[in-house]
């Protein structure tokens, strides 16, 4: 077997190795084919702009190493940063007596802490594919027979460990990416983790907010119901028979949501009017009258603050308004009006028809109807409300009488 295949073999190990087992493997088996007492692979990390030697796997047989992680930057000034800058394989016969020729000198520090000398080295850079350096072996002392001083490493172990250094450079890459891909990976999975809990906490905050909307306009629309017959359900039925108009006339979903709040408020003004009017039986007088009819622009002057209540703000200003031009406060006339106070014009009414009233009973669903559809003294339809909307009506009407009946008061 070719010592090529042989290392290869080697090397590569079934299963998943981490790269520092990946690492310890090569450093052995290269120590092994030279004879290196001790040895040491570093790999290059690039840390901001500087690249760093990290050392992964550091082996000696003949001292007991504690486990340290140490790096060492990039620089001509090492021999291991030699190696990495100028990608040359080194060979020293004493590390003690470096010619001073050379821009590298040998840091004695870990004999110094450890009793160790070392002697004879051999240094090779690792390379990938684009033959870029990723790592640096270095192996120290060759120990040759029964000789005691170490012998000098020469030309014949670096032919040997120099074929299989860019074998060796892409197993290592390849292992060292998918360590650094797996890492990522996780990483990402644990901030997806915690983003998708943070969109849940606002997702929550959402609803709550959006539920304390839906209660303070309820509050704001029952509070305007304090000196009015139309107390009870009345609110929340206009919203009913104007979600279920809006979605009968083909409206977006959007519309009829937001009509199905809104028109709960058509009537909010009716907190500015003075409570005498508001409470007095028979008729009001034309000063009185003016205004109560008031109550539809006080109501939008009110809603009008708030974005989320644009629709309510129209609604309230011109549910009294009437097809032919004749309602108030504007005296608009068919498609001027709002077709959201279009549909609440008819809802009121058909509400108010079905309740008791100081000058009126409750009229039954049947008589409603009747009113609404043909008309009697005091109302014309015709002139009230819109043809296609009453259509609509004539249609649902049983609708109008569920809603009704289920939220009676
Ligand atoms: C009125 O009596 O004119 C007020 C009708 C209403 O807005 O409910
Ligand atoms: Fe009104």
């Amino acid at each position: 077997m070719s010592a090529v295949l042989e290392f290869l073999e080697f090397i590569e190990q079934p299963g998943q190795q981490s790269v520092r087992e990946l690492l310890d493997r090569v450093l052995l088996k290269a120590r092994e084919m030279t004879g290196a007492e001790a040895g040491s692979i570093f790999i290059v990390r690039k840390s901001g702009k500087q690249d760093w030697l990290v050392a992964n796997s550091i082996q000696n047989d003949a001292i007991k190493l504690s486990k340290a992680d140490f790096r060492i930057p990039v620089v001509p000034t090492s021999i291991a940063g030699y190696v990495a800058s100028t990608a040359e394989t080194v060979l020293i016969d004493d590390l003690y007596t470096i010619p001073k020729n050379v821009p590298f000198d040998f840091d004695q520090s870990f004999d110094k802490a450890t009793g160790y000398r070392s002697r004879s080295m051999l240094a090779f850079p690792l390379t990938n594919f684009q033959k870029k350096v990723i790592g640096v072996v270095q192996l120290i002392n060759r120990h040759k027979g029964k000789r005691k001083t170490p012998a000098a490493f020469d030309e014949k172990q670096a032919d040997l460990i120099l074929p299989f250094n860019q074998i060796v450079g892409r197993v290592i890459e390849r292992a060292d990416m998918l360590e650094q891909i797996n890492k990522r990976n996780k990483d990402l999975r644990v901030k997806n983790k915690t983003l998708r809990a943070q969109q849940l906490q606002i997702e929550e905050l959402q609803k709550d907010t959006e539920e304390a909307f839906m209660v303070s306009i309820r509050l704001l629309a029952r509070a305007a119901e304090v000196h009015d017959e139309d107390t009870g359900n009345h609110i929340i039925r206009c919203n009913e028979y104007a979600f279920l108009m809006a979605k009968k006339v083909g409206m977006p979903a959007d519309f009829c949501r937001e009509i199905s709040f809104s028109a709960q408020l058509h009537d909010i003004g009716k907190m500015s009017v003075n409570s005498a009017i508001l409470t007095k039986r028979g008729r009001l007088d034309e000063d009185e009258r003016y205004e109560m009819n008031q109550h539809t622009s006080y109501g939008n002057q009110i809603l009008a603050r708030s974005d989320r209540l644009n629709m309510a703000a129209e609604i309230a200003l011109s549910h009294h308004e009437q097809w032919d031009g004749g309602g108030y406060p504007e005296g608009l006339k068919g498609e001027q009006i709002p077709i959201s106070a279009r549909i609440l014009g008819i809802a009121d009414i058909y509400d108010a028809l079905r309740s008791e009233r100081a000058y009126k009973p409750a009229f039954s669903h049947e008589k409603t109807f009747q009113i609404l559809t043909v008309g009697d003294d005091r109302l014309d339809p015709t002139q009230h409300f819109e043809p296609k909307l009453l259509q609509v009506f004539k249609e649902n009407h049983e609708e109008f009488n569920q809603i009704r009946k289920r939220l009676e008061d």
